[in-house]
């Protein structure tokens, strides 16, 4: 190529490629031969398609058992998003206030999704198919969500993941194992009949209580509450979103969900097996739990009604 007729603007770019080359040391000629050699990115080598596609290993024969895994998988993928948000906004020394309100919006609309998409499981799956291949699938569970949990560590003190009827039994509430010891959710999953932790329970702890001690610790001064208490205190622009937050990963969600172990599981007593026989109608409810990311920005008569027909109404 004559050198006349290259593009002003292409041999400043050339210039500029050189210098980040050479602060590196790197052969800029090499890397433009390995240019030349590369195939184009393609959309389905980018996204993974291939790979994300063969990522459902149903048990059974039956078909509506994708919709179940490919939801699950939605789900968790949209969990994702959330962490990815929640550490940004928690990276942060002090975060402003623009910075924290379009993160949290961005958190608040994925939990809507989800609980607008969640009539996939309540409607969208035949019950008979639903009932046998869940039982293909026992012990394990949604329950089991790390990325659920993760969510939780990240937006408030560890000391509110603990039903309020329990908080009395821990002498100090600054020892994490104390508190680790009493998180709300290690009271579900539980045999209904003998009150026993479950497989499913006690593989989940096995699996992740040690990561999920150390998440909480790190988090001590930074987790969403705390940034709130630090910074944003009275700010009405991050009430309300952290009210929001709370509403749809406390309350709005669980009662998507649990509309669809309402539907599937209490028929009659034989259905209760596809849990494992667990206490889940005294556990799912979020009235029941009572958990409050937030515990402040609501007043009392909000607490009192946590998750009752009355607080959903508002
Ligand atoms: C037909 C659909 C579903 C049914 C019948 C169902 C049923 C249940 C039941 C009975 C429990 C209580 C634990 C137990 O007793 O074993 C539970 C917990 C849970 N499930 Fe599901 N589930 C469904 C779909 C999902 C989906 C799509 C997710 C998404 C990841 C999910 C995530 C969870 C989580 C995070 C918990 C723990 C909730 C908490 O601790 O408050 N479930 N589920």
């Amino acid at each position: 190529m004559d050198d006349q007729k290259v593009n002003p603007e292409l041999l400043a770019q050339l210039n500029k490629l050189q210098e980040k080359y050479d602060v590196m040391g790197q052969d800029l000629s090499s890397y433009l031969d390995g240019l030349l050699y590369a195939d184009y990115l393609t959309y389905w080598d980018y996204i993974h398609l291939d790979t994300l596609l063969s990522l459902q290993s149903p048990k059974t024969r039956f078909p509506d058992e994708h919709i179940f895994i490919i939801y699950h998988q939605i789900t968790e993928l949209y969990f994702r998003l959330v962490i990815l948000e929640l550490e940004q906004i928690t990276a942060k020394e002090k975060p402003d206030e623009k910075f924290f309100t379009e993160r949290l919006d961005r958190v608040n609309r994925y939990f809507n999704h989800l609980e607008n998409s969640f009539d996939i499981m309540v409607r969208g799956m035949e019950r008979d198919q639903f009932l046998k291949f869940r039982m293909s699938l026992l012990p394990a569970s949604g329950f089991q969500s790390a990325q659920y949990r993760v969510i939780e560590f990240y937006a408030t003190d560890v000391m509110n993941l603990v039903a309020e009827k329990d908080r009395q039994h821990i002498a100090d509430p600054k020892n994490v194992d104390q508190v680790v010891g009493h998180l709300y959710w290690r009271s579900g999953a539980t045999e209904l009949a003998t009150g026993k932790k479950t497989l499913t329970l006690q593989q989940f702890e096995k699996k992740y209580l040690n990561e999920f001690r150390e998440l909480s610790l790190s988090l001590t001064s930074r987790n969403l509450y705390q940034l709130y208490k630090k910074h944003f205190e009275g700010n009405q622009n991050v009430i309300d979103r952290l009210r929001q937050f709370d509403t749809l990963a406390n309350v709005l969600w669980p009662l998507a969900h649990m509309k669809s172990a309402a539907h599937y599981l209490e028929k009659d007593p034989e259905d209760i097996k596809a849990t494992g026989g667990t206490n889940w109608q005294k556990y799912l409810p979020p009235r029941f739990q009572r958990i409050i990311f937030f515990p402040e920005l609501w007043s009392e008569q909000e607490k009192a009604e946590w998750g009752k027909a009355a607080f959903i109404r508002k």
